[in-house]
């Protein structure tokens, strides 16, 4: 199976190292011409990536598209890559946030999708040069929740990522992970690029009541989705992964640094949708999409 990665951002570049390392037949897209990258991996090896095409290319049932872009890039990638694939072709979607399932059942409703969220660490230091900072797990599974064994095509795409990604597990039902891990980004995410902080700094005290009251109505909106979800685990969740990751920067905060559009609306501005279609009052989580909006409208 051809792994076919777009563009050279951090997650994608460390698949395309795990399928060099291993191997595994694999292109690199990006819209604008850009160099090859260089990942280095955990044991400091230097990794130097395919040079990215600029076009995509005809792709078929032997082939993945693995899409790990943000959440507000999907919908034109997956609308200019359309017309290149079969119905056969897998397509992985890799995202902070939610949404991304709505934009490939609009724009590809008969391909077998797959989302997925990964734990492992790697950051993007330069425009040509990604370092993995930590291995962590990487959960997948289809876009409808699965009955049954796997089909062929899962199986062959679940081996290609274990060989890139090596921790990888498939969930029949993938979307309490997905909501699990848009709990973690709604608070961490938000609170450090609004307060201009490093993720460790969420644990001084400081930010303890607004934490506690955001997990409660996320949590509230997940139960009301038929996830299960406990306020009190959610708080604890956050603070582990905010231990975990304290000197890093999170993905908000580095887009407001860099003047990017945030991905505030497949995060909190998610959990807001849902409340409204639900009828839950969620005032915190609407306050923080007010303002990273308007901080990055400035
Ligand atoms: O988006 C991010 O930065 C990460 O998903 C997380 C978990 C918040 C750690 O920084």
């Amino acid at each position: 199976m051809t792994l076919n990665i777009l563009g050279t951002g951090a997650i994608g570049s460390a698949i395309a190292a795990g399928a060099a390392k291993h191997n595994i037949p694999y292109r690199v897209f990006s819209r604008s011409p850009a160099a090859a990258v260089t990942v280095i991996d955990q044991q400091d090896q230097q990794i130097m990536l395919n040079t990215p095409l600029s076009q995509p290319v005809k792709l078929d049932s032997s082939d993945v598209l693995i899409v790990p872009l943000k959440a507000h890039q999907i919908a034109s990638a997956l609308q200019q890559w359309q017309p290149f694939v079969c119905v056969h072709t897998p397509v992985v979607l890799m995202h902070n946030g939610m949404g991304g399932a709505e934009t490939a059942r609009h724009t590809l409703p008969d391909n077998p999708v797959f989302l997925a969220t990964t734990r492992m660490g790697a950051l993007k230091h330069s425009e040509n040069h990604v370092r993995i900072t930590g291995r962590g797990t990487t959960d997948i599974g289809s876009i409808s929740p699965d009955i049954g064994p796997l089909t062929a095509i899962q199986e062959q795409v679940l081996s290609s990522l274990r060989h890139c990604l090596q921790d990888v597990v498939w969930h029949a039902d993938i979307y309490p992970s997905l909501w699990h891990k848009l709990s973690i980004n709604a608070v961490i995410n938000p609170l450090t690029a609004l307060n201009d902080i490093p993720n460790g700094t969420l644990l001084n005290g400081r930010f303890d009541s607004q934490i506690d009251e955001i997990c409660h109505e996320t949590a509230a909106v997940m139960r009301a989705s038929g996830i299960p979800a406990d306020a009190k685990a959610l708080v604890s969740r956050v603070r582990d992964v905010a231990a975990a990751t304290a000197a890093n920067y999170s993905s908000m905060h580095q887009d407001v640094v860099h003047h990017r559009q945030t991905e505030i609306d497949a995060i909190n501005g998610y959990i807001v949708l849902q409340a409204k279609k639900k009828g839950i009052a969620v005032p915190h989580n609407a306050l923080l999409v007010e303002q990273v909006t308007s901080l990055t409208q400035r």
